[in-house]
């Protein structure tokens, strides 16, 4: 089990991009009333027709090479012994939508932390994708967009400006 659910985010966005998404969608949700903890990342990359799509949650279905095909299984294993479970939409030439659920009061609920790290991970791992990243916690919402960069790389004045809107925004909704 990896012990924190912002990995498993990074992992699941990295397969967006391995998709050839040009565009990806990050939405986090805790809810505490609903003993809810979501995330669902969308993309539009170029899909998984549908024996592809049944065998994504087998362990060790990769269609990479040198890649071990753990990330989907692992997620979904998580998502089970928390009371949850995975689902996975997708349309070939259209893109994925994979949403995971857990229920946030589970004992085994690995923690969610390094939101603001994962981001960064994403972001300038991948100036050419367009991240929108929208978390929400009990009814209060930050969202923010990062606009494919277009080849350009970020200077450092930017990236420090970019972790502190990060940080202040998850931190007004109560996110460490
Ligand atoms: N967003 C996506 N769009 C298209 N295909 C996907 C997407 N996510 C997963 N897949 C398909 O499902 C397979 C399994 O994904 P999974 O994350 O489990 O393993 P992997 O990425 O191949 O390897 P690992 O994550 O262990 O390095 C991928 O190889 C790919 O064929
Ligand atoms: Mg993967």
């Amino acid at each position: 089990m990896m012990e924190d659910l912002s990995l498993h985010i990074l992992d699941i966005a990295e397969n967006a991009i391995a998709a050839g998404a040009t565009r990806v969608l990050i939405a986090v949700n805790e809810n505490g009333r609903r003993d809810l903890l979501a995330f669902r990342v969308t993309d539009n990359g170029r899909g998984m027709s549908r024996q592809e799509k049944e065998r994504a949650l087998d362990p060790f279905f990769t269609t990479k090479r040198k890649r071990t095909g753990l990330g989907l299984p692992l997620l979904a294993q998580t998502a089970e012994v928390c009371g949850g479970r995975v689902v996975l939409e997708s349309a070939l030439k259209e893109g994925t939508r994979v949403t995971a659920r857990f229920r946030l009061a589970h004992i085994d609920r690995p923690p969610l932390t390094k939101m603001t790290e994962t981001m960064m991970m994403l972001f300038f791992g991948h100036p050419e994708v367009e991240f929108r990243y929208r978390h929400t916690r009990n009814g209060s919402r930050f969202s923010y967009l990062r606009p494919a960069l277009a080849g350009r790389a970020a200077a450092s004045a930017e990236i420090a400006t970019l972790r502190d809107s990060l940080r202040a925004g998850l931190k007004r909704i109560g996110v460490s």
